[in-house]
């Protein structure tokens, strides 16, 4: 059994990446993570319900990614539950993320970038050789990018940085806040928490992808899906969420799917929701030509 550890997994796309490698992939079991244990539970009947094969190779975990004791005791929690195995984990899914429209910067990086981080800091030495991480960046990624300042889009896209220089980052944007003329400085030109926090996210899967060339470490987009973090924006315009071109959370797991068990050329890469390699700087639609640079 190939063992998946999905962060924030009791509902959305998650939730459909549960159900999907269920489905998909008889070989895998699943460890489906909420940071609240009766929305996880409440998940784990709902898979239970739909398929009593499926329940046999779920199991729930508590993780609040926001909060590095909860990630601490969700690591001693696998160590211990998988105690015959020195790395009882084939793949992580980085997924819980928050804040799409939001405007509180530290909540949005403490949930989506420092989140991502605290995780793989604690599991990466319970991954299998050859695993996977798969960080559910966005779009909204390479496009606050491409608003950047040449020199901060080139930050965004230098594998040779540390973690260290993320954080320095993250500092100055944070003191800085909603002031244009700081955030310009930082060659910055849009106070955009959810973006900013999904650019980091690529940058340190960048990174990390350097320091661990063991692993298959990717990020993507899943696409624009209907969720809970999204349907706000149709319900503010008053149009279906499928006006906007939102599809349902099943679709939002391909690229995922793909980056867990896909053949893959390169490492630390940032994908579409089409499954085809995109730039770091800018956006790629789905369907048009795949990025090949360096
Ligand atoms: N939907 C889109 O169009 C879209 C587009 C691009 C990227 N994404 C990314 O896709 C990922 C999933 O989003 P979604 O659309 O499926 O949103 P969603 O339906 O709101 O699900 C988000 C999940 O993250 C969990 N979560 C939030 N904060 C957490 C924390 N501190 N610790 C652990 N789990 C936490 C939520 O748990 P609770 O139920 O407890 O709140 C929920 O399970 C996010 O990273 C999002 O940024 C989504």
């Amino acid at each position: 059994m190939k063992r998946i550890l999905i962060t924030g997994a009791n509902k959305g796309i998650g939730f459909a990446t549960a159900i999907a490698l269920l489905e998909q992939r008889p070989d895998v079991a699943v460890l489906l993570c909420s940071r609240d244990a009766g929305r996880g539970q409440a998940a784990l009947a709902e898979i239970a319900a739909r398929n009593t094969e499926w329940a046999a190779r779920a199991e729930m975990l508590e993780l609040d990614v926001a909060d590095s004791t909860s990630v601490h005791a969700a690591r001693a929690s696998i160590a211990a539950r998988f105690a015959a195995e020195t790395t009882p984990l084939f793949g992580i899914v980085n997924n819980a993320g928050i804040g799409f429209e939001s405007d509180d910067l530290q909540a949005t990086v403490n949930v989506n970038t420092l989140g991502v981080k605290r995780v793989c800091d604690a599991l990466l030495p319970l991954l299998a050789e050859g695993g996977r991480i798969v960080n559910v960046s966005s779009a909204a990624a390479p496009n606050f990018v491409s608003g950047c300042a040449p020199e901060r889009r080139a930050f965004f896209q230098d594998a040779s940085l540390e973690w260290p220089d993320i954080q320095e980052l993250i500092d100055a944007v944070a003191s800085a806040g909603e002031d244009s003329r700081r955030l310009q400085a930082l060659g910055i030109n849009e106070f955009n928490p959810y973006g900013f926090s999904k650019a980091c996210v690529s940058l340190y899967t960048l990174v990390l992808a350097r320091q661990h060339p063991e692993f298959g470490i990717n990020a993507c987009t899943p696409g624009f899906i209907e969720t809970d973090l999204t349907r706000p924006v149709a319900e503010a315009r008053g149009v279906a969420p499928s006006e906007l071109g939102m599809a349902p959370p099943q679709q939002g797991t391909t690229a995922i799917v793909h980056l867990l068990f896909g053949q893959l050329s390169g490492n630390g890469h940032y994908y579409g929701s089409d499954t085809k390699r995109s730039p770091l700087d800018r956006y790629r639609a789905p369907g048009s030509a795949e990025y090949r640079g360096d």
